[in-house]
Protein backbone atom coordinates (compact mmCIF):
# COMPACT_ATOMS: atom_id res chain seq x y z
CA UNK A 1 0.00 0.00 0.00
CA UNK A 2 1.43 3.48 -0.26
CA UNK A 3 -0.29 6.18 0.32
CA UNK A 4 -3.70 6.80 1.95
CA UNK A 5 -6.65 7.40 -0.37
CA UNK A 6 -8.35 9.22 2.80
CA UNK A 7 -5.92 12.05 1.77
CA UNK A 8 -7.57 13.31 -1.32
CA UNK A 9 -5.32 16.01 -3.38
CA UNK A 10 -7.51 19.12 -2.89
CA UNK A 11 -8.18 18.59 1.07
CA UNK A 12 -5.47 18.99 2.81
CA UNK A 13 -4.50 22.30 4.79
CA UNK A 14 -2.03 24.59 3.97
CA UNK A 15 1.90 23.74 5.17
CA UNK A 16 1.72 27.02 7.40
CA UNK A 17 -1.15 24.95 9.37
CA UNK A 18 0.81 22.07 10.13
CA UNK A 19 3.40 24.34 10.94
CA UNK A 20 1.62 26.49 13.26
CA UNK A 21 0.52 23.48 15.22
CA UNK A 22 4.06 21.90 15.54
CA UNK A 23 5.50 25.18 16.82
CA UNK A 24 2.18 25.30 19.38
CA UNK A 25 3.17 21.71 20.91
CA UNK A 26 6.59 22.52 20.97
CA UNK A 27 5.94 25.52 23.01
CA UNK A 28 4.17 23.93 25.32
CA UNK A 29 6.72 20.61 25.86
CA UNK A 30 9.38 23.27 26.50
CA UNK A 31 12.78 23.19 25.23
CA UNK A 32 14.34 19.92 26.97
CA UNK A 33 11.87 17.72 25.64
CA UNK A 34 11.43 15.45 22.77
CA UNK A 35 7.82 13.91 21.05
CA UNK A 36 8.08 11.02 18.94
CA UNK A 37 4.94 9.97 17.15
CA UNK A 38 4.96 6.89 14.79
CA UNK A 39 1.53 6.96 12.21
CA UNK A 40 -0.78 3.77 11.90
CA UNK A 41 0.38 0.64 11.04
CA UNK A 42 -0.91 -1.06 7.78
CA UNK A 43 -3.72 -3.65 8.87
CA UNK A 44 -4.61 -6.82 7.39
CA UNK A 45 -8.41 -8.04 7.07
CA UNK A 46 -7.42 -11.40 5.39
CA UNK A 47 -4.04 -13.45 4.45
CA UNK A 48 -2.52 -10.94 2.18
CA UNK A 49 -5.35 -8.15 1.82
CA UNK A 50 -4.45 -5.39 4.01
CA UNK A 51 -7.78 -2.83 4.89
CA UNK A 52 -7.50 0.83 3.07
CA UNK A 53 -4.86 2.77 4.47
CA UNK A 54 -5.54 5.68 7.06
CA UNK A 55 -2.79 7.44 8.86
CA UNK A 56 -2.86 8.31 12.89
CA UNK A 57 -4.58 11.71 13.57
CA UNK A 58 -2.15 12.72 15.97
CA UNK A 59 0.61 12.31 13.40
CA UNK A 60 -1.37 13.66 10.27
CA UNK A 61 -2.56 16.67 12.48
CA UNK A 62 1.36 17.70 12.84
CA UNK A 63 2.36 16.29 9.34
CA UNK A 64 0.01 16.22 7.07
CA UNK A 65 2.35 13.10 6.07
CA UNK A 66 0.07 9.93 4.20
CA UNK A 67 2.46 7.25 4.23
CA UNK A 68 2.64 4.33 6.78
CA UNK A 69 5.92 3.01 8.32
CA UNK A 70 6.88 6.44 9.08
CA UNK A 71 7.58 8.04 12.54
CA UNK A 72 7.46 12.17 13.47
CA UNK A 73 10.42 13.87 16.16
CA UNK A 74 9.79 17.59 17.55
CA UNK A 75 13.00 18.24 19.29
CA UNK A 76 12.57 21.79 20.23
CA UNK A 77 15.36 24.22 20.01
CA UNK A 78 17.64 21.24 18.47
CA UNK A 79 19.70 23.54 16.01
CA UNK A 80 19.90 21.07 13.21
CA UNK A 81 16.11 21.29 12.42
CA UNK A 82 13.37 20.48 14.90
CA UNK A 83 10.98 18.80 13.06
CA UNK A 84 12.20 15.37 12.18
CA UNK A 85 10.39 12.58 9.64
CA UNK A 86 11.56 9.20 9.41
CA UNK A 87 9.70 7.46 5.96
CA UNK A 88 10.61 4.73 3.86
CA UNK A 89 13.08 5.27 1.48
CA UNK A 90 11.96 5.87 -2.51
CA UNK A 91 12.94 2.27 -4.42
CA UNK A 92 11.88 2.44 -8.21
CA UNK A 93 11.30 -1.21 -7.58
CA UNK A 94 8.54 -1.27 -4.35
CA UNK A 95 7.41 1.48 -5.99
CA UNK A 96 6.15 -0.29 -9.40
CA UNK A 97 4.14 -2.79 -6.89
CA UNK A 98 3.07 -0.52 -4.25
CA UNK A 99 2.72 2.92 -5.43
CA UNK A 100 5.01 6.20 -5.11
CA UNK A 101 7.15 7.14 -1.72
CA UNK A 102 8.06 10.45 -0.48
CA UNK A 103 11.53 9.31 0.61
CA UNK A 104 13.13 11.07 2.75
CA UNK A 105 13.79 13.93 -0.22
CA UNK A 106 10.07 14.68 -0.42
CA UNK A 107 9.65 14.72 3.30
CA UNK A 108 12.27 17.73 3.25
CA UNK A 109 10.92 18.85 0.35
CA UNK A 110 6.76 18.65 0.41
CA UNK A 111 6.34 18.28 3.99
CA UNK A 112 8.43 20.86 5.48
CA UNK A 113 10.42 18.57 7.54
CA UNK A 114 13.73 20.06 8.79
CA UNK A 115 15.61 16.93 8.38
CA UNK A 116 14.42 13.56 7.21
CA UNK A 117 15.91 9.52 7.55
CA UNK A 118 15.66 6.59 6.38
CA UNK A 119 13.07 4.74 8.54
CA UNK A 120 15.39 1.75 8.40
CA UNK A 121 18.04 4.03 10.28
CA UNK A 122 15.72 5.13 13.30
CA UNK A 123 17.27 3.00 16.00
CA UNK A 124 20.51 4.34 15.22
CA UNK A 125 19.98 7.82 15.21
CA UNK A 126 16.94 8.21 17.78
CA UNK A 127 19.05 7.40 20.98
CA UNK A 128 21.02 10.48 20.10
CA UNK A 129 18.24 12.58 20.04
CA UNK A 130 17.13 11.47 23.37
CA UNK A 131 20.67 12.87 24.43
CA UNK A 132 20.48 15.57 27.28
CA UNK A 133 16.60 16.12 26.67
CA UNK A 134 14.59 15.65 30.21
CA UNK A 135 10.96 14.57 28.86
CA UNK A 136 9.47 12.28 26.14
CA UNK A 137 6.17 13.09 25.19
CA UNK A 138 4.20 9.86 23.50
CA UNK A 139 1.50 8.12 23.78
CA UNK A 140 2.20 4.79 25.46
CA UNK A 141 -0.34 2.01 25.42
CA UNK A 142 -1.53 2.56 21.66
CA UNK A 143 1.07 0.49 19.92
CA UNK A 144 2.77 -1.95 22.02
CA UNK A 145 5.78 -2.98 20.02
CA UNK A 146 6.61 0.67 19.07
CA UNK A 147 6.11 1.24 22.89
CA UNK A 148 8.66 -1.14 23.97
CA UNK A 149 10.95 0.33 21.00
CA UNK A 150 11.04 3.71 22.46
CA UNK A 151 11.64 2.18 25.99
CA UNK A 152 14.67 0.58 24.16
CA UNK A 153 16.11 3.38 22.99
CA UNK A 154 16.03 5.63 26.21
CA UNK A 155 17.07 2.40 28.11
CA UNK A 156 20.16 2.72 25.78
CA UNK A 157 20.81 5.95 26.31
CA UNK A 158 20.68 5.15 30.56
CA UNK A 159 23.00 2.52 29.76
CA UNK A 160 25.64 4.89 28.14
CA UNK A 161 24.95 7.30 31.45
CA UNK A 162 28.34 6.17 33.08
CA UNK A 163 30.02 8.05 30.15
CA UNK A 164 28.75 11.42 30.25
CA UNK A 165 25.28 11.35 28.58
CA UNK A 166 22.30 12.10 30.51
CA UNK A 167 19.12 10.05 29.66
CA UNK A 168 15.50 11.31 29.80
CA UNK A 169 13.71 10.50 33.18
CA UNK A 170 10.03 11.08 32.43
CA UNK A 171 7.67 10.44 29.72
CA UNK A 172 4.66 12.59 29.82
CA UNK A 173 1.39 11.78 27.93
CA UNK A 174 1.56 13.49 24.91
CA UNK A 175 -2.20 13.83 24.37
CA UNK A 176 -2.99 15.88 27.00
CA UNK A 177 -1.54 18.73 25.46
CA UNK A 178 -2.18 17.21 21.87
CA UNK A 179 -6.02 16.33 22.21
CA UNK A 180 -6.79 19.67 23.75
CA UNK A 181 -5.13 21.73 20.78
CA UNK A 182 -7.09 19.40 18.29
CA UNK A 183 -10.54 20.01 20.12
CA UNK A 184 -10.27 23.64 18.82
CA UNK A 185 -10.77 23.56 15.26
CA UNK A 186 -8.98 26.65 12.89
CA UNK A 187 -11.36 28.08 10.29
CA UNK A 188 -8.96 26.28 7.73
CA UNK A 189 -10.06 22.49 9.54
CA UNK A 190 -14.06 24.16 9.55
CA UNK A 191 -13.72 24.87 5.52
CA UNK A 192 -13.03 21.03 5.18
CA UNK A 193 -15.28 19.98 7.76
CA UNK A 194 -18.23 21.85 6.15
CA UNK A 195 -17.48 20.27 2.86
CA UNK A 196 -17.62 16.78 4.75
CA UNK A 197 -20.90 17.72 5.85
CA UNK A 198 -21.80 19.29 2.90
CA UNK A 199 -21.29 15.86 0.92
CA UNK A 200 -22.53 13.42 3.39
CA UNK A 201 -26.01 15.23 3.38
CA UNK A 202 -25.97 15.24 -0.56
CA UNK A 203 -25.57 11.79 0.20
CA UNK A 204 -28.86 11.26 2.76
CA UNK A 205 -30.80 13.49 0.18
CA UNK A 206 -29.64 10.70 -2.40
CA UNK A 207 -30.66 8.03 -0.16
CA UNK A 208 -33.93 9.36 0.77
CA UNK A 209 -35.01 9.66 -3.03
CA UNK A 210 -33.49 6.40 -3.67
CA UNK A 211 -35.60 4.24 -0.91
CA UNK A 212 -38.79 2.43 -1.60
CA UNK A 213 -40.02 -0.76 -0.46
CA UNK A 214 -38.48 -4.33 -1.49
CA UNK A 215 -34.66 -2.67 -1.68
CA UNK A 216 -32.53 -4.36 0.17
CA UNK A 217 -30.61 -2.08 2.65
CA UNK A 218 -27.22 -2.43 0.89
CA UNK A 219 -28.32 -0.74 -2.24
CA UNK A 220 -29.26 2.08 -0.06
CA UNK A 221 -25.70 2.08 1.55
CA UNK A 222 -24.63 2.18 -2.12
CA UNK A 223 -25.86 5.55 -2.83
CA UNK A 224 -23.48 6.64 0.03
CA UNK A 225 -20.88 4.90 -1.21
CA UNK A 226 -21.22 6.72 -5.16
CA UNK A 227 -21.75 10.05 -3.68
CA UNK A 228 -18.81 9.79 -1.55
CA UNK A 229 -16.31 8.68 -3.67
CA UNK A 230 -17.41 10.70 -6.50
CA UNK A 231 -16.03 13.50 -4.01
CA UNK A 232 -13.03 11.38 -2.91
CA UNK A 233 -14.20 10.78 0.22
CA UNK A 234 -14.05 7.41 2.72
CA UNK A 235 -16.72 6.77 5.01
CA UNK A 236 -15.95 8.14 8.48
CA UNK A 237 -17.08 4.74 10.23
CA UNK A 238 -19.06 1.89 9.20
CA UNK A 239 -22.39 2.92 7.95
CA UNK A 240 -25.62 1.98 9.30
CA UNK A 241 -28.22 1.47 7.37
CA UNK A 242 -31.17 0.03 9.43
CA UNK A 243 -34.89 -0.66 8.30
CA UNK A 244 -37.47 -1.50 10.96
CA UNK A 245 -35.96 -3.42 14.15
CA UNK A 246 -32.69 -2.65 12.31
CA UNK A 247 -33.12 1.00 13.04
CA UNK A 248 -33.53 -0.41 16.89
CA UNK A 249 -30.15 -2.00 17.09
CA UNK A 250 -27.79 1.02 18.08
CA UNK A 251 -24.12 -0.46 15.89
CA UNK A 252 -26.13 -2.22 13.60
CA UNK A 253 -24.02 -2.21 10.34
CA UNK A 254 -25.25 -5.78 8.81
CA UNK A 255 -27.04 -3.63 6.07
CA UNK A 256 -27.87 -6.41 4.53
CA UNK A 257 -32.02 -6.94 4.90
CA UNK A 258 -34.82 -6.13 2.58
CA UNK A 259 -36.81 -2.68 3.33
CA UNK A 260 -40.03 -3.25 4.00
CA UNK A 261 -43.51 -1.37 3.38
CA UNK A 262 -44.44 0.65 6.65
CA UNK A 263 -40.96 0.46 8.15
CA UNK A 264 -38.85 3.55 9.23
CA UNK A 265 -35.24 3.18 8.02
CA UNK A 266 -32.38 4.72 10.01
CA UNK A 267 -29.00 5.79 8.49
CA UNK A 268 -26.39 7.04 10.48
CA UNK A 269 -23.53 7.79 7.74
CA UNK A 270 -20.52 10.22 7.45
CA UNK A 271 -17.87 11.75 4.51
CA UNK A 272 -14.61 11.83 5.78
CA UNK A 273 -12.79 14.11 3.78
CA UNK A 274 -8.65 15.24 4.19
CA UNK A 275 -8.80 12.99 7.36
CA UNK A 276 -12.04 14.99 9.03
CA UNK A 277 -15.40 13.54 9.97
CA UNK A 278 -18.94 14.09 9.71
CA UNK A 279 -21.42 12.32 11.23
CA UNK A 280 -24.90 12.50 10.00
CA UNK A 281 -28.42 9.87 10.86
CA UNK A 282 -31.59 11.07 9.57
CA UNK A 283 -34.36 8.59 10.09
CA UNK A 284 -37.48 8.62 7.29
CA UNK A 285 -40.45 5.94 6.10
CA UNK A 286 -39.47 3.72 3.61
CA UNK A 287 -42.57 4.22 1.37
CA UNK A 288 -41.71 7.82 1.71
CA UNK A 289 -45.13 8.68 4.19
CA UNK A 290 -44.39 8.67 7.77
CA UNK A 291 -47.49 6.81 9.95
CA UNK A 292 -49.29 8.11 12.83
CA UNK A 293 -47.44 6.69 15.62
CA UNK A 294 -44.14 7.12 13.71
CA UNK A 295 -44.68 10.78 12.54
CA UNK A 296 -45.75 10.96 16.95
CA UNK A 297 -42.35 9.99 17.57
CA UNK A 298 -40.13 11.52 15.17
CA UNK A 299 -42.03 14.78 15.54
CA UNK A 300 -40.59 14.22 19.38
CA UNK A 301 -37.14 13.46 18.60
CA UNK A 302 -36.80 16.38 16.50
CA UNK A 303 -38.19 18.87 19.24
CA UNK A 304 -35.33 17.15 21.38
CA UNK A 305 -32.75 17.84 19.21
CA UNK A 306 -33.88 21.21 18.30
CA UNK A 307 -33.67 21.99 22.45
CA UNK A 308 -30.64 20.47 22.59
CA UNK A 309 -28.34 22.41 19.64
CA UNK A 310 -30.66 25.70 21.10
CA UNK A 311 -28.40 24.87 23.89
CA UNK A 312 -24.88 24.89 21.85
CA UNK A 313 -23.13 28.15 22.45
CA UNK A 314 -20.40 29.25 24.14
CA UNK A 315 -20.76 29.87 28.23
CA UNK A 316 -22.79 26.73 28.34
CA UNK A 317 -21.68 23.24 29.32
CA UNK A 318 -20.95 20.53 27.42
CA UNK A 319 -24.23 18.63 29.29
CA UNK A 320 -26.33 20.92 28.51
CA UNK A 321 -27.26 19.90 25.24
CA UNK A 322 -27.99 16.32 26.77
CA UNK A 323 -30.08 17.92 29.38
CA UNK A 324 -32.16 19.64 27.44
CA UNK A 325 -32.71 16.62 24.65
CA UNK A 326 -33.33 14.41 28.08
CA UNK A 327 -36.09 16.84 29.63
CA UNK A 328 -37.87 17.07 25.88
CA UNK A 329 -37.91 13.37 25.06
CA UNK A 330 -38.88 12.01 28.99
CA UNK A 331 -41.61 14.75 28.66
CA UNK A 332 -42.96 13.59 25.76
CA UNK A 333 -42.96 9.82 26.92
CA UNK A 334 -44.65 11.48 29.70
CA UNK A 335 -47.42 12.65 27.77
CA UNK A 336 -47.94 9.54 25.12
CA UNK A 337 -47.99 7.24 28.36
CA UNK A 338 -44.87 5.34 27.08
CA UNK A 339 -43.46 6.60 30.70
CA UNK A 340 -45.70 6.80 33.64
CA UNK A 341 -45.04 8.86 36.99
CA UNK A 342 -43.59 12.50 37.88
CA UNK A 343 -41.66 14.09 35.36
CA UNK A 344 -38.73 15.09 37.85
CA UNK A 345 -38.06 11.70 39.29
CA UNK A 346 -38.53 9.93 35.90
CA UNK A 347 -35.29 11.94 34.48
CA UNK A 348 -33.86 11.83 38.23
CA UNK A 349 -34.22 8.32 37.92
CA UNK A 350 -32.97 8.02 34.32
CA UNK A 351 -36.16 6.12 32.96
CA UNK A 352 -35.75 7.58 29.77
CA UNK A 353 -32.80 5.40 29.24
CA UNK A 354 -35.16 2.31 28.00
CA UNK A 355 -36.05 4.25 25.01
CA UNK A 356 -32.86 6.48 24.66
CA UNK A 357 -29.29 4.55 26.06
CA UNK A 358 -26.85 6.54 24.60
CA UNK A 359 -25.94 10.38 25.20
CA UNK A 360 -26.67 13.39 23.15
CA UNK A 361 -23.23 13.84 21.30
CA UNK A 362 -19.70 13.65 21.51
CA UNK A 363 -16.70 16.17 19.47
CA UNK A 364 -16.14 15.48 15.66
CA UNK A 365 -13.23 16.53 13.96
CA UNK A 366 -10.16 14.09 12.85
CA UNK A 367 -11.76 10.78 14.35
CA UNK A 368 -15.47 10.85 14.91
CA UNK A 369 -15.31 10.44 18.33
CA UNK A 370 -12.85 13.07 18.64
CA UNK A 371 -10.58 13.81 21.13
CA UNK A 372 -10.55 16.36 23.51
CA UNK A 373 -11.48 15.94 27.73
CA UNK A 374 -15.46 16.40 28.41
CA UNK A 375 -15.01 17.71 31.82
CA UNK A 376 -12.04 19.73 33.29
CA UNK A 377 -11.25 19.52 37.37
CA UNK A 378 -14.23 17.45 38.12
CA UNK A 379 -16.85 19.94 36.43
CA UNK A 380 -18.45 19.65 32.70
CA UNK A 381 -16.31 21.37 29.87
CA UNK A 382 -17.66 25.11 29.26
CA UNK A 383 -18.32 25.23 25.20
CA UNK A 384 -16.10 27.58 23.44
CA UNK A 385 -15.86 28.56 20.11
CA UNK A 386 -14.30 26.41 17.64
CA UNK A 387 -15.34 23.29 19.07
CA UNK A 388 -17.02 21.08 16.97
CA UNK A 389 -20.03 18.72 18.53
CA UNK A 390 -22.95 16.12 17.22
CA UNK A 391 -25.97 16.41 18.61
CA UNK A 392 -28.01 12.94 17.81
CA UNK A 393 -30.88 12.01 20.33
CA UNK A 394 -33.16 9.26 19.95
CA UNK A 395 -35.80 7.02 20.84
CA UNK A 396 -35.61 3.01 20.45
CA UNK A 397 -38.59 0.74 20.72
CA UNK A 398 -37.89 -3.35 19.64
CA UNK A 399 -40.77 -5.68 18.96
CA UNK A 400 -41.58 -7.09 22.42
CA UNK A 401 -41.07 -4.41 24.17
CA UNK A 402 -43.06 -4.93 27.46
CA UNK A 403 -45.70 -3.00 28.29
CA UNK A 404 -45.33 -0.59 25.38
CA UNK A 405 -48.29 -0.79 22.86
CA UNK A 406 -47.36 -2.74 19.21
CA UNK A 407 -47.67 0.20 17.61
CA UNK A 408 -44.72 1.74 18.82
CA UNK A 409 -42.69 -1.38 18.07
CA UNK A 410 -39.87 -1.26 15.46
CA UNK A 411 -39.57 2.54 15.50
CA UNK A 412 -35.88 3.18 15.72
CA UNK A 413 -35.14 7.08 15.31
CA UNK A 414 -32.60 9.31 15.75
CA UNK A 415 -32.06 12.42 14.01
CA UNK A 416 -28.02 13.78 13.95
CA UNK A 417 -26.09 16.80 12.72
CA UNK A 418 -22.62 18.28 13.35
CA UNK A 419 -22.68 21.94 14.61
CA UNK A 420 -19.44 24.02 15.31
CA UNK A 421 -19.92 26.85 18.36
CA UNK A 422 -19.53 30.02 17.04
CA UNK A 423 -18.74 33.63 18.81
CA UNK A 424 -22.78 33.83 19.46
CA UNK A 425 -24.01 30.10 19.26
CA UNK A 426 -23.69 27.59 16.70
CA UNK A 427 -23.55 27.06 13.47
CA UNK A 428 -24.86 23.76 12.29
CA UNK A 429 -23.06 22.41 9.42
CA UNK A 430 -24.85 19.30 8.10
CA UNK A 431 -28.21 20.90 7.25
CA UNK A 432 -27.98 20.33 3.71
CA UNK A 433 -30.17 17.41 4.54
CA UNK A 434 -33.77 17.65 5.41
CA UNK A 435 -35.27 16.77 8.80
CA UNK A 436 -38.62 17.66 9.19
CA UNK A 437 -41.44 15.46 8.40
CA UNK A 438 -43.30 17.60 5.68
CA UNK A 439 -39.79 18.33 3.91
CA UNK A 440 -38.79 14.74 4.02
CA UNK A 441 -42.46 13.52 2.70
CA UNK A 442 -41.85 16.08 -0.02
CA UNK A 443 -38.51 14.85 -1.46
CA UNK A 444 -39.52 11.54 -1.25
CA UNK A 445 -42.45 12.32 -2.97
CA UNK A 446 -40.12 14.23 -5.26
CA UNK A 447 -42.11 17.31 -5.24
CA UNK A 448 -39.08 19.37 -3.77
N1 LIG B 1 -21.85 7.23 13.96
C1 LIG B 1 -21.48 7.07 15.29
C2 LIG B 1 -22.14 8.05 16.15
O1 LIG B 1 -23.13 8.62 15.76
O2 LIG B 1 -21.68 8.34 17.20
MN1 LIG C 1 -22.37 10.58 16.27
MN1 LIG D 1 -23.61 8.94 13.76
Amino acid sequence: MSRSRAVQPDAGLKPAEYARRRRQLMRMMGRDAIAILPTAPERLRNRDVEYPYRPDSDFFYLSGFPEPEAVLVLVPGRKHGEFLLFCRERDADKETWTGRRAGPEGAVADYGADDAFPIGDIDDILPGLLEGRERVFYTMGVQPEFDARVIGWVNRIREAGRAGQRAPDEFVALEHLLHDMRLYKSAGELRLMRRAARIAAAAHVRAMRACRPGLMEYEIEAEFAHEFRRHGCEHAYSPIVGGGENGCILHYTENNAPLQDGDLLLIDAGAELGCYASDITRTFPVNGVFSKPQRTLYELVLAAQRAAIRKVRPGNHWNDPHDAAVRVLTRGLLELGLLKGQLSRLIRDEAYRRFYMHRTGHWLGMDVHDVGDYKVGGAWRVLEPGMVLTVEPGLYIPAGSKGVAKKWWNIGIRIEDDVVVTRDGCEVISEGVPKTVDEIEALMAGDD
